[in-house]
């Protein structure tokens, strides 16, 4: 059945951001779709099926003043879903001790303080009972984390986390839920082809456990399959 539902979605443009585009098409929501190149044809092809139901707009989510002009642009919608998937890695091997400042700061910008600029922003425009989520990782937890490797990814991730558990306790009361994504490990140009899981699979299971928080308020951590991932 048609709904009238609507999903800001950052990082649209492929992989899991695409997928969730699709997804909430594929149910009935108005999806805005924002993503760095509004050209790209993989995002134009939804666009060709559903047409009305998408927009597509702009943003590079490391660009402050873009979030700015983005928030003036969509003054008049009200949105029901706020999902931050953009992200970035660096080389998955490197050891911390040999990350370069500039590269720190990518990532970090990227994956934990430009979500967080996004989530703030558009806080006070989300429905009282709507979602704001972000795409954070297994390999953000701290308590699971027994591997080492992809260290300075890891460290956006349970950055990310940590500020969305702060955002999600200065709104305590509010009906709104914050929810901190792990993805699984997925097949997409971040995961690489060995991963197990397709993006279908973990974009339906995303959006299952969004639908079971709608309303809840307060902040989990949960997985594709909306099991509780520690901290
Ligand atoms: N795949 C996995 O196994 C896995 C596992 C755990 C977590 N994740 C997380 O899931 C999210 C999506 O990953 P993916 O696997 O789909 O990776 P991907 O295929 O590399 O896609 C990354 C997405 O982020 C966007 N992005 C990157 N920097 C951006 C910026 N500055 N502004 C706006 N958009 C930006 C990219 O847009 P462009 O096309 O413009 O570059 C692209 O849409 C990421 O947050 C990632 O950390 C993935």
């Amino acid at each position: 059945m048609p709904s009238s539902q609507t999903a800001l979605i950052i990082g649209a443009s492929r992989g899991l951001g695409l997928g969730l585009a699709r997804e909430y098409l594929a149910r009935g929501w108005r999806v805005i779709a924002m993503v760095r190149d509004p050209t790209s044809p993989a995002i134009r092809e939804p666009k060709a099926e559903f047409d009305r139901a998408l927009d597509i707009e702009t943003l590079d989510i490391a660009e402050q003043n873009q979030i700015a002009a983005l928030r003036r642009r969509l003054a008049d919608r009200a949105i029901d879903l706020l999902f931050v998937n953009a992200g970035v890695t660096n080389d998955p091997n490197e050891p911390i001790g040999e990350v370069s400042t500039e590269e720190f700061i990518r990532v970090m910008v990227t994956n934990a303080l430009s979500p967080m600029r996004v989530i703030e922003t558009f806080a006070d425009r989300l429905c009282s009972d709507g979602v704001a989520a972000v795409m954070s990782s297994g390999l953000g937890s701290v308590a699971d984390n027994d591997g080492g490797g992809w260290e300075l990814y890891r460290a956006s991730k349970a950055a990310l986390n940590t500020l969305m558990k702060s955002v999600a306790a200065r709104r305590a009361t509010a009906k709104q839920a914050f929810l901190v994504v792990a993805p699984g490990w997925v097949r997409t140009d971040m995961g690489g082809p060995s991963a197990p899981l397709d993006v279908e699979t973990s974009v339906r299971g995303i959006a299952d456990a969004i639908a079971s928080r709608h309303g809840e308020g307060g902040v989990a951590y949960v997985d594709y399959r909306n099991r509780i991932v520690r901290w």
